[in-house]
C-alpha cells in the first residue's frame, strides 16, 4: 500500500477505468487528469487498471472486452469509471449494440439498482431553454437529483442477456409467447416487468438520498414519484411501494406525477423538484431532457450504485463525430470522478475522499462562476484539453491549501 495512505490509515482505492468508444476516451483522459492530482496533492491514492472495450474495440477483436474484465470489475474494483459505450456499424450478431456487455452487463450484473443523475445549474453556466421568462431564472433554481431504476423494466430483457455475456454466457429462458391476441404478421416485444423488491429498493434509496441532501444542505427535501401509473400495471406497483415506504419518512414530504404531465413540469417548474425516482426507460428519457436545463448533456454525470458495488459515468454517449477532435466538454467525467470521491467517502467513511469530493466541487463551481473557459456547447471555444487542465490546476491550488 502507499505509505501516505498507511500514515493516514486509509486504504487504497482500485479503480476499473473504462474509456470505451470515440469520446469517452477524450473525457476519461481529462477525467483521470484531475485525479492525478488528487493523488498527488492530497492522501488519496488510487490503484487504476484501465480496460479497453466498447464498440471499437469489438470491431478489431470480436470482443466486448477482454476476457476476466467482468470478473476484474466485480472482484478486484471499489469503484468503475466509464467513458461511453456505442460506435456506429458495431453490432453483435443478434443485432444488439456491442459493448453492451461493459454498460449494461455491469448494471445488471453487478445489481447497480439506482442510477443517480445530479441535475444542478452551475452560476455562470448558459441553460437551453430559451423564451421570455429566461430573464428570471436563477442556478439556484435547478438542483435535483433524478434516481432512475436500473435494472428491470422496458431494459430487463437486454440488461439480463448483456449480464449473461458478461458472465460468460450460460442461456436465458426466453419468454415464448405465440400469439398476441389482435397483432398479425411480424410482432417483436419487450416485456417490461417491475417488481416489489426492485421498487423498494430504489425508492428507499431515494428517500436515504432525499434525507442526506436534507443533511448536508439544511434545506427541506421533497421526494416526487414518476410513473405512468393510470396505464401500467408495472408502474402501479411502483406507485403503491412509494406510498408504503412513504410512511415510514413522515418528515419527507413527496409527490406524485405521470411521466407525460412530468417532463413539462419538470422544464417549467424545476425549482419545484428535489430528489425524483422514475422507472428505468422514463429515467432514461427524462434525464437527457433535465440536462437542458444545467447546460446540456457536456455537463451531466452519474452514479450506478449498488449494494457492493459503484460505477461512474457521463451521461452522454461516445459523440463519434465529434471523436479525436479534441472539442467535447469532459465536466460531465469530471463531475463522474467527483461523485465517485464522494461515494468512495461515504461507503468506507473516508473523510479525507469526502473532503476532495467537495473541492472538486468547488473548483467546477468557481470555474464556471469566475467565468473559466468552455467548450463549444457552453458557447465558448476552448478545447477538451484546456478544460481538464484548468479544473485539475483549480484543484491543485484548492489542494494545496487544504492540505499542505
Ligand atoms: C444511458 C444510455 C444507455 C441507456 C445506453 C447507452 C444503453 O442512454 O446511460 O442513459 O439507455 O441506459
Ligand atoms: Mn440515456
Amino acid at each position: 500500500m502507499n505509505e501516505k495512505r498507511v500514515q493516514w490509515l486509509m486504504p487504497e482505492y482500485r479503480v476499473t477505468v473504462l474509456p470505451g468508444d470515440g469520446t469517452g476516451k477524450e473525457v476519461i483522459r481529462e477525467a483521470r487528469k484531475v485525479m492525478d492530482v488528487f493523488e498527488d496533492l492530497s492522501p488519496l491514492s488510487f490503484k487504476i487498471t484501465e480496460i479497453p472495450c466498447g464498440g471499437e474495440y469489438y470491431l478489431e477483436t470480436g470482443l466486448e472486452w477482454p476476457e476476466g474484465s467482468f470478473e476484474h470489475c466485480r472482484d478486484n474494483s471499489d469503484a468503475i469509471l466509464l467513458g461511453a459505450i456505442g460506435w456506429p456499424d458495431a453490432k453483435l450478431p443478434n443485432g444488439d449494440n456491442a459493448g453492451g456487455q461493459c454498460i449494461l452487463g455491469l448494471r445488471s450484473g453487478l445489481d447497480l439498482y439506482a442510477n443517480v443523475r445530479p441535475v444542478k445549474l452551475y452560476e455562470g453556466v448558459q441553460h437551453k431553454v430559451h423564451g421570455m421568462f429566461t430573464d428570471i431564472w436563477e442556478p439556484e433554481l435547478v438542483d435535483m437529483v433524478l434516481v432512475r431504476e436500473n435494472t428491470e423494466g422496458l431494459y430487463h430483457s437486454l440488461l439480463r442477456r448483456s449480464a449473461q455475456a458478461a458472465k460468460g454466457g450460460e442461456k436465458d429462458e426466453p419468454i415464448v409467447i405465440e400469439k398476441f391476441p389482435g397483432l398479425d404478421g411480424e410482432v417483436e416485444w419487450d416485456p417490461r416487468p417491475i417488481s416489489r423488491n426492485g421498487s423498494e429498493r430504489v425508492i428507499r434509496f431515494s428517500y436515504d438520498l432525499a434525507k442526506k441532501r436534507e443533511a448536508r444542505t439544511g434545506v427541506a427535501q421533497k421526494i416526487t414519484c414518476v410513473d405512468k401509473s393510470n396505464v401500467s400495471r408495472g408502474c402501479r406497483l411502483f406507485r403503491k411501494v412509494f406510498r408504503e415506504i412513504s410512511n415510514e419518512y413522515p418528515s419527507i414530504e413527496t409527490s406524485e406525477a405521470f411521466i407525460d404531465a412530468f417532463t413539462m413540469w419538470l422544464v417549467r417548474d424545476p425549482e419545484d423538484l428535489d430528489v425524483v425516482v422514475l422507472p428505468n426507460m422514463f429515467g432514461d428519457i427524462a434525464t437527457d431532457l433535465a440536462s437542458v436545463l444545467q447546460g446540456g448533456m457536456g455537463m451531466a454525470a452519474s452514479a450506478n450504485i449498488g449494494d457492493n458495488h459503484m460505477l461512474f459515468e457521463p451521461v452522454h454517449g461516445s459523440s463519434p463525430k465529434y471523436a479525436g477532435k479534441d472539442k467535447v466538454n469532459p465536466i460531465a467525467a469530471i463531475s463522474s470522478v467527483q461523485l465517485m470521491l464522494d461515494h468512495l467517502g461515504s461507503r468506507h467513511d473516508d473523510v479525507v475522499a469526502t473532503t476532495c469530493a467537495d473541492i472538486l466541487e468547488t473548483a467546477v463551481s468557481q470555474h464556471f462562476s469566475e467565468g473559466g473557459d468552455v467548450t463549444y456547447d457552453l458557447g465558448g471555444e476552448a478545447t477538451t484539453t484546456e478544460v481538464g487542465d484548468a479544473i485539475a490546476s483549480r484543484c491543485a491550488n484548492l489542494l494545496r491549501e487544504q492540505f499542505s
